[in-house]
């Protein structure tokens, strides 16, 4: 997604560290990045497609500047090229944007005498500004002018060239954080947890906030407005200290993060059961005694853990449990049951096709809980009755991995402190297989995958039965974004009505076979499989291993023997080892997926 970092500094020349600040925000995805700077001296600014190095390589010797702006831009409206990437520039006012204007249209019908250069939404904002500067000649009033004719979402940083010594950032919906560390430098992102600063602000929809350069000094401070009621009021803001530890973690001695958070999953998951025995899953265990159903409401991979969440929820807690994918709720006028709990799911915090489903169901129920990795994040803070903390460390392969296996780690410790109450029997057995997670999960680590016939399989099916399924949907959504190879999740039973139409010599099926109640169906889709010429990429256990009489064209991944809490961790683990090793075999790059981002901010 797109990140967004401004610099305002007693330093002479920031370029370097808004570089630096570039690389840190990489992780998000993009295909784009560009800077301008600001100095007596003028407005200038520099774009590039691609990598943050690109950006840096094509450089011209800058002037020197104590303010500056810089952005990575995942393309929405408009290719990836030079002319769509930020900052979108007039010659006057420059403008780095995260989200989208919806009136775009009129807002350029306005404009009529505009030749326009990008295919953006973001430069309509820039000639706005522009104009309205030259009607107004005053910053501040001509930003307020434009904000208010905006629809849609944005976090935006403004410079213009008429006015050397103010930064000026403002926000709707889109994140956005104000920074200061102990050097004097003032910061302004969309992420603050990777910025080294020692207080941050979070700016609320419509606060504004000002930097200037103090008189006949070097120096810059920060002031706050807000644009609410249509007025410009002058504010106070409370600086927080910001706490960082290690803003950004280091890739220590592996080949990419993604590997590395692979390998962190059985610590994460260690860490949710501790937070199981201290007790932290009681608050909204004891609010889910009093309550019908759980809805459960999340996008991608944090979608199939709330299936997965399902399974569990209805099989031990006997909870009725609906889940909904974020961007399909939001318009499909849903009913939400009486007396349920939502909880909403996101590794971010950030997801507006989740956020948009909070507005929904503020709306109809008022009352919610979150469960994210990111508790600074606009979902942490919109929590109004539990919020959940996956506590799996900053997650910087684009690709989920650890976020997922720590979603799934606090939805089955919120079923056990659930059962604590209503069976403590069942509830110790839940707790004693759900304890064995890391050490499974630690004889998986290390072993490689190979998946036959790509890139040129002519199918890749992930078929599994009952909480197998929810599993082979995340894997095969897993393949899709490390190999860009298309690859479909189904439900074994669910195979000989339809898609067995696919099955022959080129296609490939990735079964999920754990030993338990469903493994001698699971086997027949296996057989179904072989029988029509299909290769099979058979995960099971050692009983199952036993019993799978292997044939040709199939190959068998012996998985360590899991019960029906660790089943799930063990098989998600093995997805995710299989498509990363069929990424290194592709040589694509797992950390930063094309056309991929981190948090998806927009609709
Ligand atoms: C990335 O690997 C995930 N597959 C992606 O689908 C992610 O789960 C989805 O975008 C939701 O993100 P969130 O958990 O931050 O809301």
């Amino acid at each position: 997604m797109c990140g967004i970092v401004a610099i305002a500094s007693p330093r002479t020349n920031i370029v370097e560290s808004l570089l630096d600040a570039l690389t840190a925000l990489e992780y998000r995805g993009y295909d784009s990045a560009g800077l301008a700077l600001l100095s007596p001296r003028g407005l200038v600014r520099h774009r590039a497609v691609g990598k943050v190095k690109n950006l840096r390589d094509t450089l011209p010797a800058l002037e020197a500047a104590p303010i500056g702006m810089a952005h990575t831009r995942w393309a929405v409206m408009g290719a990836a090229t030079e002319a769509n990437a930020h900052p979108q520039f007039d010659g006057e006012t420059a403008v780095v944007h995260n989200g989208i204007i919806e009136n775009v249209g009129e807002l350029k019908s306005m404009l009529p005498d505009i030749i326009w250069e990008s295919q953006t939404d973001t430069e309509v904002v820039v000639h706005l500004v522009s104009s309205f500067v030259r009607k107004e000649r005053d910053l501040l009033a001509a930003i307020k002018s434009t904000v208010q004719l905006l629809k849609g979402t944005f976090a935006l940083v403004i410079l213009h060239k008429d006015f050397p010594d103010m930064l000026v950032a403002t926000k709707r919906i889109n994140p956005l954080s104000v920074g200061k560390s102990n050097t004097g430098d003032l910061f302004v992102t969309s992420d603050i947890a990777v910025i080294p600063v020692e207080q941050y602000i979070d700016l609320e929809d419509d606060d504004v906030c000002v930097m200037r350069k103090r008189v006949g000094e070097g120096d810059f401070f920060a002031e706050f407005y807000t644009f609410r009621h249509n007025k410009l009021e002058k504010i106070e803001k409370t600086w927080k200290d910001a706490n960082q530890t290690a803003t950004v973690t280091s890739i220590g001695d592996y080949k990419n993060f993604t590997i590395k958070e692979i390998h962190e999953q059985p610590n994460v998951i260690q860490k949710s059961i501790n937070a199981l025995n201290r007790g932290d899953y009681i608050p909204i265990a004891q609010e889910m005694m009093n309550k019908s159903a759980i809805n459960i409401i999340a996008c991608g991979s944090s979608f199939y853990a709330g299936l997965i969440g399902k399974y569990w929820l209805e099989r031990f807690g006997r909870l009725l449990t609906n889940v909904e994918i974020s961007s399909e709720f939001n318009y499909r006028y849903p009913v939400i049951t009486k007396n349920s709990l939502t909880l909403f799911i996101s590794q971010s915090g950030e997801t507006l096709d989740t956020l948009k489903a909070m507005e929904v169901v503020r709306a109809e129920q008022g009352d919610f809980a979150v469960i994210t990795n990111v508790l600074q994040s606009t979902m942490a803070k919109a929590a109004t009755r539990h919020l959940l903390d996956l506590g799996a460390g900053p997650e910087l392969s684009v690709v989920s991995t650890k976020a997922f296996t720590a979603q799934l780690a606090v939805l089955i410790g919120v079923v056990i402190q659930y059962l604590k109450f209503k069976d403590p029997r069942a509830a110790d057995i839940l707790q004693e297989d759900f304890e064995r997670v890391p050490g499974l999960l630690s004889q998986v680590m290390g072993q490689n995958y190979h998946l036959p016939l790509i890139p040129n399989a002519s199918s890749i099916l992930y078929l599994g039965r009952g909480i197998c399924y929810p599993i082979a949907l995340e894997g095969a959504l897993k393949l899709k974004e490390t190999t860009y190879i298309h690859a479909e999740g189904y439900p074994g039973g669910e195979m000989k009505h339809g898609p067995i139409a696919l099955i022959d010599a080129r296609a490939v099926s990735v079964i999920l076979a754990p030993h338990n109640e469903l493994f001698n169906k699971i086997v027949s889709n296996a057989h179904e499989v072989i029988a029509r010429g299909g290769h099979v990429v058979f995960f099971t256990d050692a009983a199952g291993n036993a019993e799978f009489t292997q044939r040709a064209n199939s190959t068998a991944y012996v998985m360590p023997s899991s019960g029906p809490v660790s089943e799930a961790f063990v098989y998600s683990l093995g997805m995710q080892a299989l498509a990363y090793d069929a990424a290194g075999g592709l040589g694509c790059d797992p950390d930063r997926p094309r056309n991929l981002a981190k948090s998806v901010t927009v609709e």
